[in-house]
């Protein structure tokens, strides 16, 4: 039957969805409005309101030891999680696991990973025994998360855990988790006078973390260069055929490169990892490898002001091009190395 509910608990479920702008325009729901349902009384908002905040806001009133708790989770949970934590056959683990995050497979425990205590109550509160969630009461699961820290050597044996004080426990772990501090996701939210799209680009991609769904899959080059590829591959497919004839490659038109310098050739994986992405292909406006043409002009500047606009960032007549291509764990000379490569192949 659907009820309609208090306010809080549907601001909260509008706040989830959120639509909490849609509730000030509207107001609190009236019971009755539609003519069907009715108030949901406290009892039953307190059935499903039991989350617990990290200050300990929506605790029940009540406190535990570790005494009762260690028969209660005697008889309740060590069947599965083991009479010390250690965890019975394949159940989790609950204690223990210090020191282990950066391991390969870390053991993360209550003590070894969770952030904050009000978790351990709300948790066990909401979800254990496993078999049977909800069924302890709120006495029970505070003598139990008493019995648990203890376990996990966070409180001491004689400690009596309450209402007030569980708050304030400080979980080995909180401080590693903090508001992700990375430039790109500070980003405000722009409304007027942003920044033209056409103009933004990615300026350096990670292998498996920055998405290119817009790259062709398994090439490092984007997708507009699909028919450069594939002029690419026909290229290939002719030199094939030629050297199986014994032919050279300049009996069919194509050009034979001269041989490269070493800094060039020592140049080609920095270009492949981080330049090919635009420069492969002439995204954004960038001089495209190999074209002689577009590049003249350019290698008329000087191999110095080339490799120095590559290092610095350069902002030209057709784009921009970004310092070190946007990789700034590359160094100066690892630069100079790609321009080589790329003045080099592009005569
Ligand atoms: C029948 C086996 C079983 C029993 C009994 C049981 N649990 Fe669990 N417990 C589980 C399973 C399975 C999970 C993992 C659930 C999941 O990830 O969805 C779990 C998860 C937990 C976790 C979270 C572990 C983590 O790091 O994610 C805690 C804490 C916990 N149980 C405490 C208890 C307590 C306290 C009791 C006794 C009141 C209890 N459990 C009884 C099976 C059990
Ligand atoms: C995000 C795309 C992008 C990446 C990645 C990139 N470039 Fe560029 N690059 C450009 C654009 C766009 C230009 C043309 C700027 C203009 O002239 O308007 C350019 C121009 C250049 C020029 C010519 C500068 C000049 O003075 O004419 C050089 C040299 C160059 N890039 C080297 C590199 C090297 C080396 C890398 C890799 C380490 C790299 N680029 C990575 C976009 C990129």
């Amino acid at each position: 039957m659907f009820r309609s509910l208090d306010s809080k608990l549907l601001k909260k479920s509008l706040l989830a969805l959120g639509l909490g702008a849609a509730l000030t325009l509207t107001g609190t729901a009236q019971a009755g409005q539609y003519g069907i349902g009715a108030k949901a009384t406290p009892e039953e908002i307190a059935g499903w309101d039991i989350d617990i905040r990290p200050d300990g806001k929506g605790l029940p009133a009540g406190e535990g030891t570790v005494e009762a708790g260690e028969a209660l989770y005697e008889q309740f949970c060590a069947t599965c999680h083991g009479l010390f934590g250690e965890g019975e056959g394949r159940w989790p683990v609950l204690a223990g696991g210090q020191d282990t995050l950066t391991e390969e497979r870390p053991t993360k425990t209550v003590g070894s990973y969770w952030p904050y205590a009000s978790t351990l109550y709300d948790y066990i509160r909401r979800a254990m025994p496993f078999t049977a969630p909800r069924s302890l009461s709120d006495q029970q699961v505070y003598d139990i998360t008493a019995y648990v820290l203890y376990l996990n050597e966070i409180i001491e044996e004689d400690f009596v855990l309450t209402k007030d004080n569980l708050a304030s426990i400080k979980m080995p772990n909180e401080e590693n988790f903090f508001v992700d501090p990375r430039p790109d996701v500070k980003n405000k939210r722009c409304m007027k006078n942003c920044a033209d799209p056409k103009k933004l680009q990615i300026a350096g991609t990670l292998r498996g973390i920055t998405p290119v769904g817009h790259f062709v899959e398994g090439a490092d080059a984007p997708a507009a260069s699909h028919d450069a590829q594939m002029e690419q591959e026909q290229h290939k497919e002719k030199v094939r055929k030629a050297t199986l004839k014994g032919e050279t490659l300049a009996a069919h038109g194509g050009s034979a490169k001269a041989a490269l310098s070493e800094m060039a050739t020592a140049g080609k994986s920095t270009y492949d990892g981080a330049c090919k992405v635009c420069h492969g292909s002439g995204l954004t406006g960038s001089p495209k490898f190999g074209d002689a043409d577009v590049w003249a002009p350019r290698i008329q500047k000087g191999m110095p002001t080339l490799v120095q606009n590559a290092i610095k960032g350069f902002t030209g007549d057709t784009g921009v091009m970004p310092p070190k291509g946007g990789r700034v764990d590359l160094s100066d000379k690892q630069v100079e190395e790609a321009v080589a490569y790329m003045v080099e192949s592009s005569q």
